[in-house]
């Protein structure tokens, strides 16, 4: 049986993809193999959002051309942004490349790599599903007992928008939605398996409308709101249909859509986290402007205080671009103090590179790289600083934490062995010590925080959840995720 492997580069969205590519390729005949080196096809899922992820990948084929040389029979597949950016150019650009796939064809791929075993030329296939989308669904576990506690469902895929930075409406082409009855499905079978969480996802998750119309209106959506959506409604459906689920998430959504509809769904759903990531991307109105938002300061400060105020406690984290074409000193001053205001308790910064495609070409990169990065740096002080002061205000309360799996970061402790690891309602990473000989995976469990670590939690289980835990069986481990904790910090200059 021929062996793959794949690597990840990018958001959630290519990390969904790729475990989709892992059931396709199964499903074929294929298996995992334990290296890159082991392997007979090896798969790149690209990112291309940021000039940096897209030389990643230039980077990699090179070193992987030796790989290739090693054997005649080797495949290599760029899958992902790159490869629905690019797709015939890369076959020219980089001769170690056999097939490139873009996200819309990945049930194509195991077709194409047959087509290469018996002779085929380098093939690359990147064509959008307009007509008919198709919304790729996680195989059932077959050989685990328990699915994992976490899970991604997509609800709509590509952007309407043009932010005049960014990539994605040209590499993942414009939005189509997923009927709610197929989204509720996938979710109560996952939830039936075992999987305790859903991230909810989607490029601007929250435009998210029902294409057959199945959807009530929610409460507090108005009918002119031109920012009205659908996506109110549907965690409402979630919630009402799977009531098993213990925890929904979406990510990411957009401000504009941030209407009473949904403020509305947060204060009333309880099955709704205290967190959300709401990218705003500057704190200056003549930037947002320029980045054609479609939003101003006062009204991202006006959302997201609503939503504050209609769940006490909830936390935001963001996105940030620094040194976008024209951004003065007072602008980017003017995004430290929305920091300081909104309070963020997580920040992905970026510098911001130039990127195909993008209206934002026609402006002139002109704020220099060692302002961009100095920037940068003044932003991570801030949000550094933040996060803190909020996760050393947590030492000695109680915190509920959903077990997602062994921790990856040994070396915090863990006097009882094994040192499991999950989030809290608000999606702080939390460490347990101590509990080594009971089986937490999956478990809600209440712990008590002990400890701040500069990006998370160390806790210790609760005596009553210490009473009402099971011990660990040897042979009952779950399906382990393909995902390890992603960090709170994001790329350094
Ligand atoms: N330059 C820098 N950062 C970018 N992002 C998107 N496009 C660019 C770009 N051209 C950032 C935004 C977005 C995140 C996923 O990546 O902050 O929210």
């Amino acid at each position: 049986m021929p062996r793959y492997s794949i690597t990840t580069f990018g958001c959630q969205m290519n990390v969904h993809d790729s475990e989709r590519m892992h059931d396709v390729l199964r499903c074929a005949g294929y298996t995992e193999a334990g290296s890159a080196d082991e392997a007979d096809v090896l798969v790149l899922n690209t990112c291309s959002v940021r000039e940096k992820a897209e030389q990643k990948l230039r980077s990699e084929v090179g070193r992987l051309a030796r790989w290739k040389r090693e054997r005649a029979d080797r495949v290599l597949v760029v899958a992902g942004c790159v490869a629905q950016q690019e797709g015939e150019r890369l076959l020219k650009q980089m001769r170690a490349i056999d097939v490139v796939v873009g996200p819309d064809n990945i049930p194509e791929l195991p077709g194409l790599l047959g087509d290469l075993a018996i002779g085929g030329l380098p093939i690359a296939r990147t064509v959008f599903d307009l007509d008919a989308p198709r919304f790729l669904v996680a195989s059932p576990p077959s050989s685990s007992p328990r699915a994992a506690p976490t899970a991604f469902v997509t609800v709509m895929k590509g952007c309407d928008e043009r932010c005049s930075f960014c990539i994605v409406p040209h590499t993942r082409g414009p939005e189509r939605y997923r009927p709610s009855d197929e989204i509720v499905a996938e979710i109560a079978a996952l939830v039936a398996a075992g999987t305790r969480e859903v991230t909810l996802l989607g490029q601007t998750v929250n435009s998210y409308r029902d294409p057959l119309g199945a959807l009530p209106r929610a409460p507090g959506a108005s009918a002119d709101d031109p920012d009205e959506s659908e996506f109110a409604a549907l965690l409402r459906r979630v919630a009402a249909d799977v009531p098993g689920l213990a925890r929904l998430r979406y990510t990411s959504p957009h401000p504009r859509h941030l209407t009473p509809s949904l403020v509305l769904a947060h204060a009333e759903l309880a099955v709704l986290p205290r967190h959300v990531h709401m990218p705003v991307q500057s704190g200056s109105d003549r930037v947002l402007r320029r980045m054609i938002r479609r939003y101003t300061r006062a009204e991202y400060v006006a959302r997201t205080r609503a939503l504050v105020e209609a769940v006490p406690g909830l936390t935001l984290s963001t996105d940030i671009i620094v040194g976008f074409p024209g951004e003065t000193e007072d602008d980017f001053a003017a995004t430290l103090s929305l920091v300081r205001e909104v309070g963020f308790k997580g920040l992905f910064g970026f510098k911001y590179s130039r990127r195909p495609h993008t209206p934002a070409l026609k402006l002139p990169d002109d704020v220099p790289e060692g302002v961009k990065g100095v920037r940068l740096a003044r932003l991570f002080e801030e949000s550094e600083a933040l996060l803190a002061a909020h996760l050393s205000a947590l030492v000695g309360t109680t915190q509920e934490v959903l077990v997602e799996g062994r921790d990856k970061e040994r070396g915090h402790g863990g006097a009882g062995g094994a040192l499991w690891s999950g989030r809290t309602g608000r999606h702080e990473i939390a460490h347990i010590d101590g509990a080594g000989e009971l089986d937490l995976l999956g478990e809600v469990v209440d712990v008590s925080i002990t400890r701040a670590n500069k990006h998370s939690l160390q806790a210790e289980l609760t005596e009553a959840a210490r009473a009402a835990a099971r011990p660990r069986q040897r042979g009952l481990e779950a399906r382990p995720g393909r995902r390890s904790l992603p960090v709170v910090a994001a790329e350094g200059g």
